[in-house]
Protein backbone atom coordinates (compact mmCIF):
# COMPACT_ATOMS: atom_id res chain seq x y z
CA UNK A 1 0.00 0.00 0.00
CA UNK A 2 1.62 3.21 -1.05
CA UNK A 3 1.70 6.04 1.35
CA UNK A 4 0.91 9.39 0.15
CA UNK A 5 3.05 12.51 -0.08
CA UNK A 6 1.89 16.35 0.68
CA UNK A 7 5.05 18.04 -0.66
CA UNK A 8 5.54 22.43 -0.28
CA UNK A 9 8.11 23.56 -3.22
CA UNK A 10 8.86 26.92 -1.69
CA UNK A 11 11.21 27.74 -4.86
CA UNK A 12 12.73 31.52 -3.88
CA UNK A 13 11.06 32.29 -1.30
CA UNK A 14 10.81 31.84 2.41
CA UNK A 15 14.16 33.35 3.99
CA UNK A 16 14.68 32.84 7.72
CA UNK A 17 12.19 35.68 8.98
CA UNK A 18 8.60 34.50 6.22
CA UNK A 19 10.11 30.98 7.02
CA UNK A 20 9.72 30.88 10.74
CA UNK A 21 6.16 32.66 10.31
CA UNK A 22 5.32 30.41 7.71
CA UNK A 23 5.99 27.29 9.57
CA UNK A 24 5.13 28.91 13.08
CA UNK A 25 1.54 29.10 10.90
CA UNK A 26 1.57 25.57 9.37
CA UNK A 27 1.86 24.23 13.19
CA UNK A 28 -1.03 26.29 14.87
CA UNK A 29 -3.47 24.79 11.99
CA UNK A 30 -2.82 21.35 13.34
CA UNK A 31 -4.00 19.70 10.33
CA UNK A 32 -5.51 16.31 10.65
CA UNK A 33 -3.06 14.24 9.11
CA UNK A 34 -4.20 10.80 7.56
CA UNK A 35 -1.50 8.15 9.26
CA UNK A 36 -0.86 7.02 5.84
CA UNK A 37 0.10 10.18 4.59
CA UNK A 38 3.55 12.34 4.52
CA UNK A 39 3.89 15.57 5.05
CA UNK A 40 7.37 17.54 3.27
CA UNK A 41 8.20 21.29 3.28
CA UNK A 42 11.14 21.55 0.89
CA UNK A 43 12.60 25.62 1.74
CA UNK A 44 15.50 27.77 0.18
CA UNK A 45 18.88 26.55 0.99
CA UNK A 46 19.49 29.39 3.87
CA UNK A 47 15.88 28.41 6.14
CA UNK A 48 16.68 24.59 5.87
CA UNK A 49 18.72 24.19 9.24
CA UNK A 50 15.86 26.51 11.10
CA UNK A 51 12.81 24.75 9.52
CA UNK A 52 14.31 21.42 10.94
CA UNK A 53 14.88 22.97 14.17
CA UNK A 54 11.16 24.75 14.18
CA UNK A 55 9.47 21.07 12.85
CA UNK A 56 11.94 19.11 15.02
CA UNK A 57 8.44 18.24 17.44
CA UNK A 58 6.02 17.65 14.49
CA UNK A 59 6.01 14.72 11.58
CA UNK A 60 6.31 17.54 8.96
CA UNK A 61 9.75 16.37 6.80
CA UNK A 62 12.01 19.10 5.50
CA UNK A 63 13.40 18.58 1.93
CA UNK A 64 16.24 20.53 -0.32
CA UNK A 65 15.34 22.08 -3.71
CA UNK A 66 18.40 20.66 -5.24
CA UNK A 67 21.99 19.26 -4.68
CA UNK A 68 25.31 18.80 -6.26
CA UNK A 69 26.25 15.13 -8.21
CA UNK A 70 29.99 15.93 -6.48
CA UNK A 71 30.64 15.48 -2.55
CA UNK A 72 32.51 18.92 -2.14
CA UNK A 73 35.35 20.93 -3.65
CA UNK A 74 35.70 23.94 -5.53
CA UNK A 75 31.70 24.38 -6.86
CA UNK A 76 30.95 28.13 -5.57
CA UNK A 77 27.09 28.47 -4.59
CA UNK A 78 26.11 24.55 -4.74
CA UNK A 79 24.93 22.44 -1.76
CA UNK A 80 26.23 19.09 -1.21
CA UNK A 81 23.67 15.88 0.40
CA UNK A 82 25.77 15.50 3.17
CA UNK A 83 25.39 19.71 3.77
CA UNK A 84 21.30 18.30 3.33
CA UNK A 85 21.68 16.24 5.43
CA UNK A 86 23.83 17.33 7.72
CA UNK A 87 20.96 20.23 7.65
CA UNK A 88 17.78 17.47 8.84
CA UNK A 89 16.74 16.60 5.21
CA UNK A 90 15.21 13.50 4.06
CA UNK A 91 14.05 14.28 0.64
CA UNK A 92 15.52 16.34 -2.28
CA UNK A 93 13.52 17.53 -5.07
CA UNK A 94 15.95 17.07 -8.54
CA UNK A 95 14.88 18.46 -11.89
CA UNK A 96 11.92 20.94 -11.49
CA UNK A 97 11.71 22.22 -14.62
CA UNK A 98 12.70 25.91 -13.66
CA UNK A 99 16.21 24.01 -13.18
CA UNK A 100 15.98 22.63 -16.80
CA UNK A 101 14.29 25.68 -18.04
CA UNK A 102 16.69 28.32 -16.52
CA UNK A 103 20.27 26.54 -14.76
CA UNK A 104 20.70 23.94 -17.70
CA UNK A 105 19.69 21.07 -16.08
CA UNK A 106 19.14 17.47 -18.31
CA UNK A 107 17.92 14.14 -18.06
CA UNK A 108 21.96 13.48 -17.55
CA UNK A 109 22.44 15.73 -14.73
CA UNK A 110 19.27 14.90 -13.04
CA UNK A 111 20.76 11.00 -13.01
CA UNK A 112 23.90 12.27 -11.34
CA UNK A 113 21.61 14.14 -8.54
CA UNK A 114 19.48 11.04 -8.10
CA UNK A 115 22.34 8.83 -7.67
CA UNK A 116 23.98 11.25 -5.04
CA UNK A 117 20.60 11.28 -3.19
CA UNK A 118 20.49 7.86 -3.05
CA UNK A 119 23.90 7.64 -1.67
CA UNK A 120 22.92 10.09 0.77
CA UNK A 121 19.56 8.16 1.71
CA UNK A 122 17.84 11.41 0.72
CA UNK A 123 14.94 10.35 -1.18
CA UNK A 124 15.04 12.15 -4.21
CA UNK A 125 11.42 13.85 -5.66
CA UNK A 126 11.92 13.48 -9.31
CA UNK A 127 10.38 16.38 -11.34
CA UNK A 128 8.88 14.99 -15.13
CA UNK A 129 6.27 16.62 -17.36
CA UNK A 130 5.67 18.44 -21.14
CA UNK A 131 5.09 21.89 -21.86
CA UNK A 132 2.00 23.10 -23.65
CA UNK A 133 3.85 22.86 -26.94
CA UNK A 134 5.23 19.25 -26.69
CA UNK A 135 1.42 18.06 -25.59
CA UNK A 136 0.00 19.75 -28.45
CA UNK A 137 2.27 18.02 -30.73
CA UNK A 138 0.95 14.63 -28.80
CA UNK A 139 4.75 14.46 -27.91
CA UNK A 140 4.20 14.40 -24.27
CA UNK A 141 3.57 10.41 -23.00
CA UNK A 142 7.01 9.91 -24.76
CA UNK A 143 9.12 12.90 -23.58
CA UNK A 144 7.87 11.72 -19.89
CA UNK A 145 9.09 8.10 -20.55
CA UNK A 146 12.42 9.20 -21.67
CA UNK A 147 12.73 11.82 -18.61
CA UNK A 148 11.32 8.99 -16.36
CA UNK A 149 14.25 6.29 -17.86
CA UNK A 150 17.44 8.80 -17.67
CA UNK A 151 16.42 9.81 -14.38
CA UNK A 152 16.32 6.29 -13.21
CA UNK A 153 19.08 5.23 -15.13
CA UNK A 154 21.35 2.58 -13.42
CA UNK A 155 19.07 2.34 -10.26
CA UNK A 156 18.70 -1.02 -8.41
CA UNK A 157 14.98 -2.10 -7.50
CA UNK A 158 16.09 -1.18 -4.32
CA UNK A 159 17.18 2.05 -4.92
CA UNK A 160 14.05 3.04 -6.66
CA UNK A 161 12.06 2.25 -4.44
CA UNK A 162 13.00 5.36 -2.91
CA UNK A 163 12.38 7.45 -5.44
CA UNK A 164 9.64 10.03 -5.79
CA UNK A 165 8.38 10.64 -9.25
CA UNK A 166 6.51 14.32 -9.41
CA UNK A 167 4.74 15.12 -12.89
CA UNK A 168 4.46 18.74 -13.38
CA UNK A 169 3.17 19.67 -16.95
CA UNK A 170 5.14 22.72 -17.08
CA UNK A 171 1.76 24.69 -18.49
CA UNK A 172 -0.02 24.05 -15.06
CA UNK A 173 2.71 25.44 -13.31
CA UNK A 174 2.30 28.77 -11.63
CA UNK A 175 -0.51 29.12 -14.18
CA UNK A 176 -3.72 28.18 -12.37
CA UNK A 177 -4.47 26.08 -15.55
CA UNK A 178 -4.03 22.89 -13.41
CA UNK A 179 -4.12 19.20 -14.91
CA UNK A 180 -7.93 17.30 -15.11
CA UNK A 181 -8.19 14.32 -13.13
CA UNK A 182 -8.38 12.54 -16.39
CA UNK A 183 -4.80 14.16 -17.55
CA UNK A 184 -3.72 14.02 -14.72
CA UNK A 185 -4.34 9.96 -14.42
CA UNK A 186 -3.96 9.33 -17.78
CA UNK A 187 -0.16 10.56 -17.00
CA UNK A 188 0.32 8.96 -13.86
CA UNK A 189 -0.99 5.40 -15.14
CA UNK A 190 1.61 5.85 -18.03
CA UNK A 191 4.43 6.35 -15.40
CA UNK A 192 3.42 3.78 -13.65
CA UNK A 193 3.53 1.56 -16.65
CA UNK A 194 6.82 2.99 -17.56
CA UNK A 195 8.16 1.74 -14.52
CA UNK A 196 6.84 -1.32 -14.61
CA UNK A 197 8.76 -1.82 -17.70
CA UNK A 198 11.80 -1.08 -16.56
CA UNK A 199 11.51 -2.87 -12.83
CA UNK A 200 8.43 -4.89 -12.22
CA UNK A 201 4.86 -4.52 -11.18
CA UNK A 202 5.32 -4.47 -7.73
CA UNK A 203 7.93 -2.21 -7.96
CA UNK A 204 5.85 0.57 -9.73
CA UNK A 205 3.20 0.11 -7.55
CA UNK A 206 5.09 0.99 -4.57
CA UNK A 207 6.27 4.42 -5.75
CA UNK A 208 4.94 7.64 -5.31
CA UNK A 209 3.50 9.49 -8.26
CA UNK A 210 2.67 12.86 -6.87
CA UNK A 211 1.08 15.70 -9.04
CA UNK A 212 2.08 19.08 -9.09
CA UNK A 213 1.23 22.41 -11.26
CA UNK A 214 -1.26 25.07 -9.85
CA UNK A 215 -3.08 22.11 -6.69
CA UNK A 216 -4.80 24.30 -4.47
CA UNK A 217 -7.63 23.20 -1.90
CA UNK A 218 -10.71 23.67 -4.43
CA UNK A 219 -8.89 20.95 -6.75
CA UNK A 220 -7.36 18.58 -4.94
CA UNK A 221 -9.48 16.09 -3.83
CA UNK A 222 -10.70 15.55 -7.13
CA UNK A 223 -6.87 15.13 -8.39
CA UNK A 224 -5.62 13.17 -4.94
CA UNK A 225 -8.80 11.08 -5.45
CA UNK A 226 -7.43 9.70 -8.47
CA UNK A 227 -5.65 5.67 -8.29
CA UNK A 228 -2.49 6.92 -9.63
CA UNK A 229 -1.92 10.02 -8.15
CA UNK A 230 -0.56 9.62 -4.77
CA UNK A 231 0.17 13.25 -3.42
CA UNK A 232 0.95 16.75 -4.64
CA UNK A 233 4.10 18.73 -4.79
CA UNK A 234 2.59 22.18 -4.43
CA UNK A 235 3.97 25.59 -5.26
CA UNK A 236 1.94 28.59 -4.81
CA UNK A 237 -0.24 26.95 -2.19
CA UNK A 238 2.12 25.85 0.37
CA UNK A 239 3.60 29.05 1.11
CA UNK A 240 -0.55 29.96 2.63
CA UNK A 241 -0.07 28.31 5.93
CA UNK A 242 -4.28 27.40 5.52
CA UNK A 243 -4.02 26.07 2.41
CA UNK A 244 -1.30 23.41 2.40
CA UNK A 245 -2.90 22.72 5.98
CA UNK A 246 -6.31 22.26 4.03
CA UNK A 247 -4.77 20.07 1.19
CA UNK A 248 -2.95 18.08 3.75
CA UNK A 249 -6.51 17.22 5.37
CA UNK A 250 -8.07 16.54 1.74
CA UNK A 251 -5.22 13.94 1.39
O1 LIG B 1 7.16 22.00 -7.71
C1 LIG B 1 5.82 22.41 -7.58
C2 LIG B 1 5.51 23.55 -8.47
O2 LIG B 1 6.16 23.50 -9.68
C3 LIG B 1 4.03 23.76 -8.67
O3 LIG B 1 3.82 25.13 -8.52
O4 LIG B 1 2.58 27.13 -7.88
O5 LIG B 1 1.71 25.61 -9.73
O6 LIG B 1 1.64 24.86 -7.33
P1 LIG B 1 2.34 25.72 -8.35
Amino acid sequence: MRRFLIAGNWKMNGGPYDAAELLQGLKEQKAEVDENVDVLVCPPFVSIGMASEILHDTDIQVGGQNLHFEENGAFTGEISGSMLVESGCNYVIIGHSERRQYFGETDETVNKRVKKAIEHKLAPVVCVGESLAQRKKDEHFDLVKNQVKAALFGLSEDDAMDVVIAYEPIWAIGTGETASPEQAQEMHKHIRDVLAELYSQDVADGINILYGGSMKPANAEELLSQPDVDGGLIGGASLDAGSFSEIITIA
